[in-house]
């Protein structure tokens, strides 16, 4: 069936029941590559994760996002997809990700998959067509050079990885990647480029998924004329002005389209934008009743640790997405950015505060997206060796995604084994010693630990009717603390290096540090959140 849906064609006997799961839900990410190897070949797959998924069912997440496991070359760590279509042998296959799925459902989880639209594989059939000067070139963005000979780039855009935007074909021209040569960017004005995006949300909708994690959600459509930006290290403005190759509103029309073709599916299929925007007001706009039900917020995730411009987002992130009807979501690390725990400071004081930024966000109304490993309060891996690193952007240069190896490290599941549970072989990126003592095995059962904390957090946030979706009001702290309530509930955060003396805000309920309290008062750890019942 390839009926063309437009929002007119869709009426409620369409559509399934409305349940707002994903309002509040806590949607886990899987690194593919690096959660569980179900073969031995040093490299997680989808029956790793299949066999896993309890650990997501204990831990007390409502839903998994899988990153790309398509037919790829990996130039990208599989954003560089050449067949939409097919699993890449490498994590499986089709009927392994059909088991999968279906092994989620039974288990009560959700199951999110990635979609790459804004650009292909060089090895997908369409550019290999388009390099050969079929008809395909047409939905890639191909134009002749600047200069005498056509031998300079079209115009000044750079990847983000690094380098030109820009790669000269063997017959001359130039075509467009935003990223890695090996991903060039589609032309969205293209209807059978459209058409092919539907085609293929249909396809894994058929298959039973619960929604998709959209790629680059803010690029696929130019600016007409693809006009110079006039400035150099454009990565760094990324997220901070509009940019002819970043969010564009002709955007939110592709949305539009995709939200009707989701509501078209019974069970409330999500979508969430993967969008850098240069204000929460512009983000809100990917989250628009009639488009994505969800946007990563990464002003949120860049903020420094500081009580006043914590608040500042959060005020600011709850304001524009109140005012579309929209939940926000509240992500602290994913497989593109340095590990929180190393980001605010690494150590012992970087656990620290993750384990407090850990508690406060998910007090906070919305959703929130959780990094594999971050439960584990797993750091960044800061020293491997240049020859093992994969990502693009280190070959490259830094781009704006900096060097990203060092947060996809398999992760350990136990305290022996020679890779600490991952799989039978050598990981395809090497752990470090320490991670013996943080594996899951290692870290179950210790009521100090970082896992039991989300353990109990996530079970805490299910059982008590005022986290989740909802309001929030600031109490009056003393400066560097924090202090919100929610029905029933008050969550602390001290972002002091001292502890700090506060009248009894209510019962406590869970601390990430050793809270001290008596009948009438209590004093804060350093670098700590408390949740109170009140
Ligand atoms: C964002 C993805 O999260 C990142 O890993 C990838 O390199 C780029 N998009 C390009 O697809």
């Amino acid at each position: 069936m390839t009926q063309e849906l437009t929002t007119a064609t869709v009426t409620e006997e369409h559509t399934g029941p409305r349940t707002g799961w994903w309002r509040d839900a806590v949607i886990y990410q899987v690194y593919v590559r690096s959660f569980a190897d179900g073969d031995g070949d040093g490299i997680g797959d989808l029956p790793g994760i299949r066999a896993r998924l309890p650990h997501l069912k204990d831990l007390g997440a409502d839903a998994v996002w899988l990153t790309p496991f398509y037919l790829s070359p990996q130039a990208d760590g599989g954003y560089d997809v050449a067949d939409y279509r097919t699993v890449d042998p490498l994590f499986g296959s089709l009927s392994d990700a059909d088991d999968l799925v279906r092994e989620a459902h039974r288990l009560g989880l959700r199951v999110i998959v990635d979609i790459v639209p804004n650009h292909t594989s060089d090895q997908h059939p369409w550019f290999r067509a388009a390099l050969a000067g079929g008809p395909e070139r047409a939905r890639y963005l191909f134009r002749p050079g600047k200069g005498a000979d056509g031998g300079l780039p079209p115009n000044d855009w750079e990847s983000v990885f690094g380098g030109p935007a820009w790669t000269r074909a063997p017959d001359g021209d130039w075509y467009l990647h935003l990223f890695a040569p090996e991903q060039p960017d589609l032309d969205w004005d293209h209807p059978e480029v459209r058409a092919e995006f539907d085609s293929v949300l249909r396809f894994w909708l058929d298959l039973g998924v619960d929604g998709f994690r959209i790629d680059v959600a803010h690029g696929m459509v130019k600016a007409a004329g693809l006009p110079d930006i006039g400035a150099s290290e454009q990565a760094k403005l990324i997220g901070s002005q509009v940019l002819p190759f970043f969010d564009q509103d002709g955007v939110h029309e592709i949305h539009r389209g995709w939200r009707a073709l989701l509501d078209s599916y019974d069970g409330e299929r999500i979508a969430v934008a993967e969008a850098w925007a240069p204000s929460p007001e512009r983000l809100a706009l990917y989250v628009r009743p009639d488009e994505l039900h969800q946007a990563f917020n990464f002003q949120f995730l860049t903020c420094d640790w500081d009580a006043e411009r914590m608040r500042e987002t959060v005020d600011a992130s709850l304001a524009a997405t109140g005012a579309v009807g929209a939940p926000t979501t509240w992500v602290l690390s994913n497989h593109d950015v340095v590990r929180h725990v190393t980001r605010y400071g690494g150590g012992e004081r970087g656990l620290r505060r993750a384990r407090a930024a850990a508690l406060f966000t998910l007090a906070l109304p919305g959703s929130a997206y959780l990094y594999q490993g971050e439960e584990l309060g797993l750091p960044e891996v800061t020293d491997l060796p240049d020859e093992l690193r994969q990502d693009p952007a280190f070959h490259r240069a830094a781009g704006q995604d900096g060097f990203r190896d060092g947060c996809r490290v398999p992760i350990p599941w136990t305290a022996d084994g020679p890779s600490y549970g991952f799989g039978e072989a050598a990981p395809w990126l090497p752990q470090p010693d320490s991670w013996r003592g943080l594996s899951v095995a290692s870290q179950s059962g210790d009521p100090h630990s970082t896992l039991e904390l989300y353990r109990e957090a996530l079970a805490l946030r299910r059982e008590l009717p005022g986290l989740g979706d909802g309001t929030m009001d600031w109490l009056p702290a003393p400066r560097g603390v924090l202090a919100f309530t929610r029905p029933g509930f008050v969550c602390t955060l001290n972002t002091l290096g001292h502890e700090v003396q506060l009248p009894l805000p209510g019962r406590p309920l869970l601390t990430s540090g050793a809270v001290e309290f008596d009948g009438t008062s209590t004093l804060l750890p350093a670098e700590s959140a408390v949740w109170w019942a009140i």
